[in-house]
């Protein structure tokens, strides 16, 4: 085991897990990128570092200073732990409809979480992005803002890519995920197909998100739905989503992507949250498309364990109609 300085160290270089249980008998290959491994829990840990050291360097971050955030509540872990080791203040807006596991972890890594309605629009003033945007504003706080952030997406360029380059070989033909704020696939997307365009980018996307049909049909055609899935699909379109990198969209139910969630635990011992089941369950659509073996990188993005009141309760389930 190696041993490294400081925490922050951890962050990035996690392992590509070949799928072997919970996908389908096929010629194609499944790795995940298992993003768990950060040291914050999720993928966003490579965010909040980067928007913090980016901030530093431009001055927009002075020693002390505070760090301000709308939040489903991975970047706000990540932001957390990040302004902890460099001594900042690190407040968090987060939506009423993210776990109680999440916001309790948020709190014992020392940021202080302002709850705010989950559906509201979001220029609403009591929305979690206007909150977030007055208390910058009113306090002179730094506001990360992963959704337009341009670090963001250039975090994944530089490190989600070149890893998933390296560990295939260069061999990643498909890659699947969802679309938050857009970073993990924008950053990822623009790096792989830079080294190999016809790498073929594939977004998960909650059914009741807007985002499929802005891809498709530039205006939205179904209204926004409230959907259990948590972190991924949006109501609105992020900067940092950036279309021109992806090809194609897929609509993912909540009870298709809740079950397989579960199923990547049983069968090949991956305990991720229901955004992982999300993008295999793209994954795995996509995948019958293709004619010639072909292999395909899946992020999870996130632990299991922030969701065991939801996706990893019976009880939680079957009053969804999960079950
Ligand atoms: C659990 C989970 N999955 C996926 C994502 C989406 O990642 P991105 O914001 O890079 O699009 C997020 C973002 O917050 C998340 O929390």
């Amino acid at each position: 085991m190696k041993v490294v300085d400081n925490v922050l160290e951890l962050i990035g270089k996690t392992p590509l897990v070949k799928l072997r249980g919970c996908v389908p008998k096929s010629s194609h290959t499944f790795f995940a990128k298992v993003e768990f491994f950060n040291p914050g829990g999720s993928i966003k840990d490579r965010v909040a570092l980067k928007m913090i050291e980016e901030a530093e360097k431009r001055g927009d971050l002075q020693p002390g200073g505070t760090i301000v955030e709308a939040t489903s509540g991975n970047t706000g872990l990540g932001l957390a732990l990040v302004a902890r080791m460099k001594g900042y203040r690190c407040v968090l807006t987060i939506p009423d409809k993210m776990s109680e596991e999440k916001v309790n972890t948020i709190k014992a890594f020392g940021a202080e979480v302002i709850i705010t309605p989950a559906n509201v629009e979001p220029e609403d003033p009591r929305s979690h992005y206007s909150v977030a945007k007055k208390f910058a504003l009113d306090q002179g706080a730094f506001l990360a803002n992963q959704f337009h952030n341009p670090d963001n997406p250039k975090a994944h360029y530089e490190s989600t890519g070149l890893e998933i380059w390296e560990q295939t070989g260069g061999k990643v033909d498909v890659f699947v995920d969802g679309n938050g704020t857009g970073g993990t696939v924008s950053g990822t997307a623009r790096f792989l197909k830079e080294k190999k365009p016809s790498v073929k980018i594939v977004c998960a996307d909650p059914v009741g998100s807007i985002l499929y049909d802005l891809y498709y049909y530039k205006e939205v055609r179904t209204p926004p739905e409230r959907y259990e899935m948590e972190g991924i699909g949006e109501d609105m379109l992020p900067g940092n989503v950036h279309f021109d990198v992806m090809d194609e969209f897929v609509r993912v139910k909540d009870k298709d992507a809740f079950q397989l969630c579960r199923e990547i635990m049983l069968k090949d011992g991956l305990f991720v949250g229901p955004s992982s089941g999300a993008a295999l369950v793209a994954a795995i659509e996509y995948s019958k498309k293709l004619s010639t073996p072909s292999t395909i990188v899946v992020i999870f993005p996130d632990s299991g364990a922030k969701y065991l009141s939801k996706v990893f309760n019976d009880k939680w389930m079957k009053e969804k109609g999960f079950l």
